[in-house]
Parts: structure tokens; C-alpha cells; sequence
């Protein structure tokens, strides 16, 4: 009987940030739906900044991360907190701003703002 040894899972303690949020800033040729085509651009600038203001960024805090497309272009614009792999759909600074008090900063998912499960590319 052979004995397998589960894989290594990441305690809390070993993540190197708390929280990582990924903003898909991808532009489509052609007219086609995306996220760039949403200002995804200034909602990423206008999270950074914020999470820099809050005192969030940095080594077991926080980390606003660019990203390609991540294939819910349907729902954009999109990003995406982990470790919770929670996404959301924005549309201003506003809401940048409750993403960032809420879940960022205290872990509390911001309901209306989350993607739903059925919207993909
Ligand atoms: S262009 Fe943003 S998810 Fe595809």
C-alpha cells in the first residue's frame, strides 16, 4: 500500500500578503468588449492609490496587481481579491473605494459589487 503525503498548503501566516487584487486592463481590437474600454486603467490607478493612503501596500498587507484579460469580459470591468477569489464588477471610484475599506481593509466582501457566477467572456 503506497502512502501519499498531501501537498503543502499555505497557513495564513505563510502568505506573503494578506490580500492580492488583480484589475484586468486588457484592450480589445475590433470593437470587442473589454475592460480597458471601462476605465480600468483609472479604477486600478485609484485603487493603488488609496490602498498606498490607507497604509495597506506592502509585505503582509495588501498588493494592487495589473492583469491581462482574465476571460470575464462580459462582466467587465473586472477584478479579482484573493485569497478569497472573490470578483467584482465596478463602475466608478466609489466603488473602488468600498472595495478597499471593506474587503481590503477588513475582509468583508462588498456583495453588491460582486460578479455574477454566470457572466464570462
Ligand atoms: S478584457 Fe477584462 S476580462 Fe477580458
Amino acid at each position: 500500500m503506497t502512502q501519499t503525503t498531501p501537498p503543502p498548503q499555505a497557513s495564513e501566516s505563510q502568505q506573503y500578503y494578506e490580500r492580492h487584487i488583480f484589475f484586468c486592463l486588457n484592450d480589445r481590437d475590433g470593437g470587442q468588449e473589454c475592460c480597458a474600454r471601462h476605465a480600468a486603467q483609472e479604477a486600478f490607478d485609484h485603487c493603488k492609490a488609496q490602498v498606498k493612503a490607507a497604509g495597506l501596500a506592502g509585505a503582509g498587507k495588501v498588493r494592487v496587481n495589473k492583469a491581462g484579460c482574465l476571460d470575464r469580459c462580459a462582466a467587465g470591468p473586472v477584478a479579482v481579491v484573493y485569497p478569497e477569489a472573490v470578483w467584482y464588477t465596478y463602475i466608478d471610484k466609489s466603488d473602488i473605494e468600498e472595495i478597499v475599506e471593506s474587503h481590503l481593509k477588513h475582509g468583508k466582501v462588498v456583495e453588491r459589487l460582486v460578479t455574477p457566477l454566470h457572466l464570462g467572456r
